[in-house]
């Protein structure tokens, strides 16, 4: 359809760059010259296999594990806007303006091509499933579940709500490690992710898992396996995505998915089922999500189960691995964390002082922190888009159906950007502070933009806040380890232990 090298285009909005001058050219009804899509620089494309070559093993300078290295890569050999056809037609966006263009683009209901095993795996298991969940489902049905379960998450009554039950979680987890006193030996991930399983447990279920408990470190235990079972659901989906293979029969990967899949339903269905059993009346006193989503009318008891697997398969990994690189960036920079300390102990004047809504809000350079660290190490590498119309971006036509991949993580790290991209330096994120940057609102957005971004968002950033708060009054963080980079599963892993000396404070 694109074959030809010029198209005549009406009616678009045009990026026309001039001795490397960006200038936004809106056009109502003009005529300008439009190239095709297969006209954007990106590596050569074969048939029927189309860029996949580049990840194969030993032939191809790709690893699907190290999304980061091939983003950057690929800037270096094509520049800004990429394309790529590993099955679908891709196209990576590295600069901001062109991010913002493509987001404004965003239809009403904005629609990402992901979590397609998972989907298939949901829809053959009706008994179950209405939909595919949020995370998996585009359109209306969509629009329908996040409009119905939008308000529970994002109302700021809601989200301060949890401020008092998140903040015992964490304090029970600072007197544990305390108690066990973990060294810099210890992988400190593994109690991150049991520390958010313990946190989502209450905010969203009002259930405590005891996941610190002796007996639920154990394998077998149903902590144990949760965690397993939200990693191996999420650590195949981009396997799968390129794939097709688990189309015809079930590959390991596929396997996976579907165990992992089938135990966060187990443990939901026997939350759910308890909870309803136990309360003829929704019970007045839980606040949880999944007590306010049993006070809403008429809400099918499906779709709940979709949205808490959702929810356990969204909250724990995530969470985790954005506290870690917080921790690797707090304890390589103790200028930082001690500007951070001397704002927590004004706020928490003894160890015992309490945290609320307003203590959070009065945290600036906590927050700045938390900021910064995801501009250096978001989980995602970029946000996913598949357009549902075509535009013009730099003078290429987007046809419709296209998967773009805006590229912040590899963006947030170039100079062009931000200052010395590379130093962690929250006060860049503080309006008054000498070290303020007016830094292009779509260039770090480590939650998404839109509609469609994380549903979550105030409630991890309050977690992330509550328990940094915790940490750093409790105790000095030093890194032991070596430099952090990531593995991308999905999300951004750190590849290596988290390593921490925690020493206690006595102030
Ligand atoms: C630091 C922690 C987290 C980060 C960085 C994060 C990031 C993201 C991102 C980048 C997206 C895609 C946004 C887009 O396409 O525009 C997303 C979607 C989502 N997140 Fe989060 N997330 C975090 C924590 C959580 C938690 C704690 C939950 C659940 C309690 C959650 C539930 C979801 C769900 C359900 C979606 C899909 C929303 C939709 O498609 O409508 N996330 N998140």
């Amino acid at each position: 359809m694109f074959k030809s090298s010029k198209i005549f285009y009406n009616r678009l909005v045009c990026v026309d760059l001039v001795s490397n001058v960006k200038r936004r050219v809106s056009v109502k009804s003009h005529r300008c010259d439009v190239r095709s899509f297969e006209e954007i620089p990106g590596p050569r494309s074969y048939p029927i296999i189309g860029t996949l070559h580049k990840y194969a093993p030993f032939i191809g300078d790709y690893d699907v594990e190290t999304l980061d290295k091939n983003a950057w890569l690929n800037y270096r050999r094509y520049g800004s806007l990429v394309r790529e056809t590993p099955g679908v037609r891709v196209l990576h966006v590295y600069d901001p303006d062109d991010i913002e263009t493509v987001f404004r683009q965003d239809h009403r209901f904005p629609a990402r091509r992901s979590h397609i095993a998972m989907y298939h795996y949901r829809m053959k298991k009706p008994d179950v499933y209405n939909t595919g969940g949020l995370l998996s489902t585009n359109g209306q049905e969509w629009w329908r579940l996040r409009s119905t379960f939008q308000k529970n998450f994002t109302s700021p009554k809601s989200v301060k709500s949890h401020v008092e039950s998140t903040d015992t979680v964490i304090r029970e987890f600072i007197n544990w490690i305390k108690e066990t006193n973990i060294s810099h030996n210890q992988d400190f991930l593994p109690f991150l992710n049991r520390l958010n399983l313990e946190v989502i447990g209450i905010v969203a279920f009002n259930e405590r898992f005891q996941s610190f408990s002796p007996d639920e470190q154990g394998p077998s235990s149903r902590s144990s396996k949760t965690i397993d079972a939200a990693f191996g659901s999420n650590c195949g989906i981009m396997k799968l995505d390129k794939g097709f293979m688990w189309k015809i029969f079930q590959t390991p990967v596929y396997k996976r998915l579907a165990d992992s899949q089938t135990y966060l339903e187990k443990v939901s269905t026997d939350i759910l089922y308890n909870r309803i059993h136990y309360f003829k009346e929704p019970d007045d006193d839980d606040i949880s999500l999944l007590g306010s989503f049993l006070k809403q009318p008429n809400l099918d008891l499906k779709d709940i189960i979709g949205m808490m697997v959702d929810i356990l398969m969204a909250a724990i990994d995530t969470t985790a691995y954005t506290t870690s690189f917080a921790l690797y960036h707090i304890g390589r920079n103790p200028e930082v964390q001690q500007k951070m300390f001397e704002e927590i102990s004004t706020l928490l004047p003894t160890k015992d002082s309490k945290i609320t809504p307003d203590t959070l809000a009065k945290a600036t350079y906590v927050r700045a922190c938390i900021k910064e660290s995801l501009r250096l190490n978001p989980v995602s590498v970029g946000i996913g888009r598949l357009t549902q119309k075509e535009f013009v971006l730099r003078g290429y036509l987007i046809p419709e159906g296209t998967v773009i991949v805006t590229q912040n993580f590899v963006a947030s790290r170039m100079p062009q950007y931000v200052k010395d991209p590379l130093i962690f330096k929250p006060e860049r994120w503080i309006r008054d502070s000498e070290g303020y940057e007016n830094i292009h609102p779509f260039l770090s957005l480590p939650f998404g933009f839109g509609p469609r971004s994380c549903i979550a968002r105030r409630l991890a950033e309050q977690n992330i806040g509550i328990f940094l708060m915790r940490l750093i009054r409790e105790f000095n963080v030093t890194w032991m380890g070596e430099d952090l980079g990531i593995k991308t599963l999905l999300i951004n892993k750190p590849d290596k232990p988290v390593s921490l000396s925690l020493t206690s404070r006595f102030l």
